[in-house]
């Protein structure tokens, strides 16, 4: 049975007073009912991280480096990350690939400097509106997917260890979400596409989030589609109010 996981990425928001959500956050879900994460940016994370000790609402990172260490101006490494207190990252956010032009060959090499430095990798695949339209879709997640997985990717590895997230690039900050057919189509494809390379039965234990104008009001929708086993959640993850809702959602019937 996998355990549902809300992951909120506030991008690049988040000063000081932020933290007064965090508070929020914590005092609406003393228990959760299913994993909880908070991304915020890298300058916050150790905050953060300081203000959540003790409670079961997990902070991830943003992005990382593919090298361990080095000469690498301004960049921040996995190890970095978990340093500051982080437990996960999102690695091959659309954003990331439209404005930093990464390709699924470094999501790949940074997923596996994050595993090794014990971080909980959240890879992130979607189609754009024009392949959507063309009908590539399916081929084009399952192509960044299998182009995202780190090498070394068997059936030994933990499949609790690794997250993948189905984002269309059309539906983010847009107000906009696949049909529900649509999504428990791809989320059948990425874990066809697991199971060849990792084994049906790791396969079947790999969280697949849906992210993109994931509401309040949405909420329990699309995380009852099947194989839907979460929600990395943007825009309404910087309200405590709304996160909070979310998660909710997460068990309801
Ligand atoms: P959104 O962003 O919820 O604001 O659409 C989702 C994301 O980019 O992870």
């Amino acid at each position: 049975m996998r355990r549902k996981l809300i992951a909120g990425n506030w991008k690049m928001n988040g000063l000081g007073p932020a933290l007064a959500e965090i508070a929020a956050l914590r005092a609406a879900l003393p228990d959760p009912p299913c994993d909880v994460l908070v991304c915020p940016p890298a300058t916050l994370l150790h905050r953060v991280a300081v203000a959540l000790e003790g409670s079961y609402i997990g902070v991830g990172g943003q992005d990382c480096h593919a090298e361990a260490a080095g000469a690498r101006t301004g960049d921040i490494s996995a190890a970095m990350l978990a340093d500051a207190g982080a437990r996960a990252v999102i690695l091959g956010h659309s954003e990331r690939r439209t404005d930093h032009g990464e390709t699924s060959a470094l999501v790949a090499a940074k997923a596996r400097t994050a595993m090794a430095a014990g971080l909980l990798p959240i890879l992130c695949v979607g189609e754009t509106e024009a392949e959507r339209a063309a009908g590539a879709a399916l081929d084009v997640v399952r192509m960044q997917l299998v182009l995202s997985l780190p090498a070394g990717l068997g059936e030994t590895v933990d499949p609790a260890r690794l997250v993948v997230a189905y984002e269309p690039v059309w539906a983010i900050g847009t107000g906009r979400v696949p049909g529900e057919a649509e999504i428990a189509e791809v989320h059948g494809a990425l874990r066809a596409g697991l199971a060849a390379r990792m084994g049906a039965a790791a396969a079947a234990g790999v969280r697949l989030l849906y992210g993109g104008s994931v509401k309040p009001a949405n909420a329990a929708a699309l995380l009852a589609v099947p194989d839907v086993d979460g929600a990395l959640v943007g825009g309404a993850s910087l309200r405590a109010t709304e996160f909070a809702a979310i998660v909710t959602a997460s068990v309801r019937p």
